[in-house]
């Protein structure tokens, strides 16, 4: 496949920013007809395909003639793009730059904007979506991102909680045990509708961020829905988190999957994303499978958080060596008063074993939002007679 970008415009500069120069210039002057001509008299070989990206008007109809796709990449004449071209068929508008370029180039870049979008000149600027996982269960996934939503409103953001446990709904099981709140939840809600049509308010349940329950037992939503209900989310409020399942390295490419149809997707766009691992021999090395299947699935290791978690009695916890797959965060260590609060259904309890990792990860996934990590950085134990 040749491509040439031919124009200026918003999106244009951005591809021409992000991919190399040589993957699609033409060895020509930068002139308008010297360069249609050239194209008309370079046709694609059959079997071959052959696509120009422009906004410039003009007469496309030779090129077109000798086998180029001219794809119109403007608003101006959407209705009837300039003889020659075509308009952008709606699967390419609707997937994000760094899809696009993947697509076209096979090129990985981080770029989570919309092609429409950009296209539209929208700056819509999208919440930023925090998805925590892990390889084994009951690593603290559905507990951290209560707590992510409590530190994150408690500085004036508006959050939203989605749970993405399809089975177990662990959400409401914390802040519903009994099942009997009428709650609504992400099957609630349709394409079209606002997204507080999936969501409970905060107020329901004693705290400052709202949450979206995953759909009943026996009630069906892929993660296609789930998708479509996150953008929407994502433009009404400031931070979303998603609580996910724990995952395999064997799930990263299936589409059916939550790793595959829902993170992997994500991650590939530039959002972050955080692994929670536990602490011990065993659990440490199915965390070490999952992580060293990242950088095939071409995860950016920037975009990577991983924390650990020591369970309570742990005495012999030995940091690894995660640097090769993504950011160490630190290790938190539990302790009973927590488990205790967590059986309890507390919430917002001060934790120093947590606060400070927890800091440093909402600083990462949100700069410059006044989260402040040496404020909670534990203070070295003062030796010598006086405790
Ligand atoms: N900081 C903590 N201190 C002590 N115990 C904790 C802490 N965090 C979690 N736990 C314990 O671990 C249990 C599981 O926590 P949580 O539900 O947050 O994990 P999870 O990773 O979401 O689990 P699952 O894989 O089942 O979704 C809690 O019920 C609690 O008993
Ligand atoms: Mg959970």
């Amino acid at each position: 496949m040749k491509t040439v970008i031919i124009g200026s415009s918003g999106f244009l500069d951005v591809l021409k920013a992000k991919v190399p120069a040589r993957m699609w210039t033409l060895p020509t002057a930068d002139d308008f007809t010297v360069q249609t001509m050239f194209l008309a008299s370079n046709p694609v070989p059959t079997g071959n395909k052959g696509i120009v990206f422009t906004n410039t008007p003009g007469d496309w109809m030779k090129v077109a003639k000798a086998g180029w796709i001219v794809y119109w990449c403007s608003v101006e004449h959407s209705q009837r793009t300039p003889i020659g071209t075509v308009g952008l068929p709606d699967s390419y508008v609707d997937m994000s730059v760094a899809t696009f370029i993947k697509t076209f180039w096979n090129i990985h870049v981080i770029d989570k904007r919309i092609v429409r979008d950009m296209i539209l000149g929208i700056e819509r600027t999208l919440a930023p979506l925090l998805p925590v996982t892990s390889n084994t269960g009951g690593v603290g996934k559905t507990t951290s991102c209560q707590r992510f939503g409590d530190r994150a409103a408690e500085l004036g953001l508006h959050v939203l909680l989605v749970d993405g446990n399809i089975r177990q709904s662990s959400q409401r099981s914390f802040f519903d045990p009994l099942y009997d709140k009428p709650v609504r939840t992400i099957a609630d809600w349709r394409p079209g509708m606002s997204p507080t049509r999936g969501a409970n308010p905060g107020r329901m349940f004693n705290i400052r961020y709202d949450v979206a329950f995953a759909p009943p037992a026996g009630v069906l939503v892929d993660w296609l829905h789930y998708r479509r209900y996150l953008e929407e989310a994502r433009k009404k409020w400031d931070f979303v988190i998603l609580d996910l399942d724990r995952i395999s390295a064997d799930d990263l490419d299936d589409p059916d999957s939550i790793a595959g149809g829902l993170l992997t997707p994500y991650v590939l766009a530039g959002d972050p994303c955080l692994v929670i691992v536990k602490a011990g021999r065993q659990t440490q090395g199915d965390a070490m499978n999952l992580l060293s299947k990242f950088p095939e699935c071409g995860f950016p290791k920037e975009r990577i958080g991983i924390k650990d978690t020591i369970p309570v009695g742990l005495e012999s916890y030995q940091q690894y060596d995660y640097s090769r797959y993504g950011l160490f965060f630190g290790a938190e260590r539990q302790t009973i008063e927590a488990a205790n609060h967590i059986a309890n259904g507390d919430v917002q309890w001060k934790d120093p074993q947590l606060d400070y990792v927890r800091e440093r990860i909402l600083d990462w996934v949100m700069p410059d939002m006044g989260f402040n990590s040496e404020a909670y950085k534990p203070k070295p134990k003062r030796k010598g007679w006086f405790k």
